[in-house]
């Protein structure tokens, strides 16, 4: 039997929603996972109907092989990062959003280098204006902002014309490629839920 302490018993038990924050290496998956055996083990919850999101792929190996030994049914559960439980979920919904199902998925890698094709395209011989761009992309995504509602917001801005145009070409490319990058992977899930 795993022990837990008073207060990681009281998270362990399902009643409501819970919010666990807790510092490094102080039981947090400890919790989650003896949660998730006591739904499946003592409540007879579907294994198929627990979904357990991590953010590395490290942590969602770590949380399928902790699962594995706490409960006999981990191979049925849905545990995934959650940038590919949103790929999954957006395969089956592409058609609704202007991409095939067989999308690719820009890794932050290929990203950085079709925002640097865009700034040598547009002969901006400026070294820094590709990771600027980068930064203010992803964040104006994070925020739902389009291209022209980020250059509204934001500017004040230094170069926020320029950023918006890598930003609107960036977007076209994009979509023309049929692909998402991670910050899509996220948006578009959260909109098509
Ligand atoms: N109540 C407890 N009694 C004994 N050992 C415990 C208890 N809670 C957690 N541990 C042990 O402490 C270690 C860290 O626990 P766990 O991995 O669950 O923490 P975490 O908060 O998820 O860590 P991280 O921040 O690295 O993700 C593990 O070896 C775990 O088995
Ligand atoms: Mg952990």
């Amino acid at each position: 039997m795993i022990k837990l302490n008073e207060a990681q018993t009281k998270a362990m038990i399902p009643d409501g929603h819970i919010l666990v924050l807790a510092g490094a290496g102080s039981g947090k998956t400890r919790v989650l996972t003896q949660r998730i055996a006591y739904l499946v083990n003592q409540l007879g919850v579907n294994p198929r109907e627990i979904l357990a999101i991590t953010f590395t792929n490290k942590a969602s190996a770590e949380m399928r092989s902790r699962l594995a030994e706490v409960t006999d049914c981990a191979d049925k559960m849905w545990i995934s990062t959650i940038h590919s439980m949103c790929a999954k979920i957006l395969r089956f919904e592409a058609e609704h959003l202007g991409y095939t199902s067989s999308f690719s998925i820009y890794s932050d890698t290929d990203s950085e280098k079709l925002i640097k094709r865009i700034v040598t395209d547009m002969h901006l011989d400026d070294d820094n204006i590709a990771k600027n761009a980068m930064w203010h992309i992803s964040k104006a995504k994070n925020a739902a902002l389009s291209p022209e509602r980020y250059g509204f917001e934001y500017g004040y801005e230094r170069q926020i014309d320029t950023i918006v145009s890598i930003y609107k070409k960036y977007e076209e490319m994009l979509k023309r490629a049929n692909s998402m990058d991670f910050d899509d992977l996220l948006f578009e899930c959260a909109q098509t839920l």
